[in-house]
């Protein structure tokens, strides 16, 4: 996903037009994702599952998240594994937006390849016509990815030397943004609204990969156990999950989704060996 300067430019004045009467701080998140959020709603059970992976693989993680924006997701998992960089192709999004592009994240194309091996490299995107999962290949054995049902279909990794070991589902920013705006800022009838409402989709995988059997295993061993332990730590949140819980993307919520109606939000789908 590339922005010109015109684009982005209209954007950053979107929201500062969007502040000026937004009702909660957290809702641009989700309206704004590229500027102020992620394109994947995530809550922090999220960034525990993939500390725990990256920690079950190596005592000392290395970590890359490519194609990492601004870095708001890097930054949660950068609490746990000081060490994670990022890379963005980008800088204009910082630049523009006046953040000051933090040492951690380095402007770079993953096309042109990645420099080191990673024990987990985190892939949130790649753009329609662009290809870069060879690169990723040679350089770890652990690829997760956040992929965006119905956009970034390429994203799958199987064919590639890997084998998916384990899923979840949560919400793809649209998912939330298009219930916030129909609850908050939108006039329709009370009708309309439970109507759109009940048509709530949660869009976004969450897919792990593995290329090496003994690392799966010790992954989905890790998975597992934080599994059990998560439940009990639900309230150790970001403030922003209340949003998610408002518009009914509940922890274990079910979908709706006639597709996917056995998979429940944040519930954890292990692939066969
Ligand atoms: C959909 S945005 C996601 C940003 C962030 N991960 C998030 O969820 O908010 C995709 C990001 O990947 C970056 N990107 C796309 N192709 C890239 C590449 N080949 N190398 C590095 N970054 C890339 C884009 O510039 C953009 O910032």
């Amino acid at each position: 996903m590339s922005y010109s300067y015109h684009a982005l430019k209209e954007a950053i004045n979107s929201l500062k037009r969007y502040r000026t009467h937004s009702i909660s701080r957290h809702h641009e998140r989700y309206s704004f994702p590229f500027l102020s959020g992620t394109y994947f709603s995530y809550r922090k059970i999220d960034v525990l599952r993939l500390v725990s992976i990256a920690y079950s693989v190596s005592k000392d993680p290395s970590y890359l998240d490519v194609g990492c924006g601004y870095g708001d997701f890097l930054k949660r998992i950068r609490q746990y594994i000081p060490n994670a960089t990022g890379i963005e192709k980008n800088s204009e999004i910082f630049y523009e937006c006046g953040i000051g592009k933090p040492n951690f994240i380095k402007i770079a194309d993953a096309q042109w390849g990645i420099e080191q091996n990673y024990d987990i490299i985190f892939v949130g995107w790649m753009d329609p016509g662009v290809d870069f999962r060879d690169a990723i290949k040679s350089r770890s054995d652990v690829v997760i990815t956040t992929l965006d049902q119905g956009l970034s279909l390429a994203a799958e990794y199987d064919g590639h030397g890997y084998r998916r070991i384990a899923y979840w589902r949560t919400p793809s920013w649209d998912d939330v943004n298009y219930e916030i705006l129909n609850r908050h800022y939108t006039k329709i009838p009370l009708e309309t609204y439970l109507k759109l409402s009940n048509m709530r989709r949660a869009h976004n995988l969450w897919y792990i990969y593995c290329s090496n059997e003994t690392k799966s295993e010790v992954i989905v061993k890790a998975l597992k156990r934080n599994n059990n332990e998560e439940c009990k730590s639900l309230s150790n949140r970001y403030d922003f999950e209340n949003v998610l819980d408002e518009c009914g993307f509940r922890y274990l919520e079910s979908t709706g989704d006639p597709i996917s109606c056995e998979e429940r939000l944040w519930e954890i789908c292990f692939d066969n060996s």
